[in-house]
């Protein structure tokens, strides 16, 4: 079921007027680990693929000063058009190697190609707004989104029935070791940060991942969260 709202996920993006939220708390961990995993990557290009990527911040923002910017061919897809515009025009004023915000279903892995597999792969907040088949199904696509030894930036709400310890398991499936797990005990969100380690499998278009589904919402977004 999409959301009727069309300006749902443009509005969502206001949690992070507020600093204290959880929504900002979680896009700082994001930033740490995007961070990590550029000064950490081996020299030379380095690909960033971000699905979902809403107006970008967790990229964008780290990118902006980052030592290795230079080095960095980011693609991030954006469903809707009013936040594609607003990571684009933040993407203008950063000195990277090439940005493009593609405005695309990243639901497929059409989305993807040419970007993938990615040095850095995000996927952050996909988790709580599909359906857990699709979760399955799209982490167990990392071998074809994500380069042996990229890093692979993931995010899910712990609301109770906490889905986290069977998204790790999946993430561990899927050839992935677990670099980190950040799950504030005040706070319901969680970051998960995995290295791929297992068999790549060549990137093909045509390849689902997922579809947002409002009925499989989490609930309240991480900002209205304790
Ligand atoms: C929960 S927000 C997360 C945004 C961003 N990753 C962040 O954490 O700040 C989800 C985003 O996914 C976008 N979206 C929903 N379905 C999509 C799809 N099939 N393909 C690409 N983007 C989609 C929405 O427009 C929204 O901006």
């Amino acid at each position: 079921m999409p959301n009727r709202d069309p300006d749902h996920w443009l509005g969502w993006h206001d949690g992070y007027g507020d600093p204290s939220s959880s929504l900002s708390r979680r896009l700082a961990v994001v930033q740490h680990h995007v961070g990590s995993a550029l000064a950490t990557a081996p020299p030379g290009p380095i690909t960033i693929l971000s699905l979902c990527s809403g107006q970008g911040r967790d990229v964008l923002e780290v990118l902006r000063d980052h030592r290795r910017r230079q080095d960095v061919r980011a693609r991030l897809v954006e469903l809707d058009p009013t936040n594609a515009r607003i990571a684009r025009e933040a993407a203008a004023g950063i000195d990277a190697r090439a940005i493009e915000v593609l405005e695309a279903d990243a639901g497929w892995t059409d989305a993807s190609m040419g970007a993938s597999p990615a040095d850095i792969l995000l996927l952050v907040g996909i988790f709580g707004n599909v359906p857990e088949a699709d979760i399955e199904q799209t982490i167990a696509a990392v071998p074809m989104l994500c380069r042996v030894g990229g890093i692979t930036i993931w995010t899910r709400g712990r609301r109770p029935p906490d889905m986290t310890p069977v998204i790790r398991d999946w993430f561990a499936r899927a050839g992935c070791d677990e670099l980190a797990f950040v799950a504030p005990e005040d706070a319901l969100f969680s970051v998960g940060v995995e290295r791929f380690v297992g068999r790549p499998v060549p990137p093909t278009s045509g390849h689902r991942l997922f579809a947002f589904d409002a009925s499989a919402s989490e609930g309240p977004q991480p900002r209205d969260l304790p």
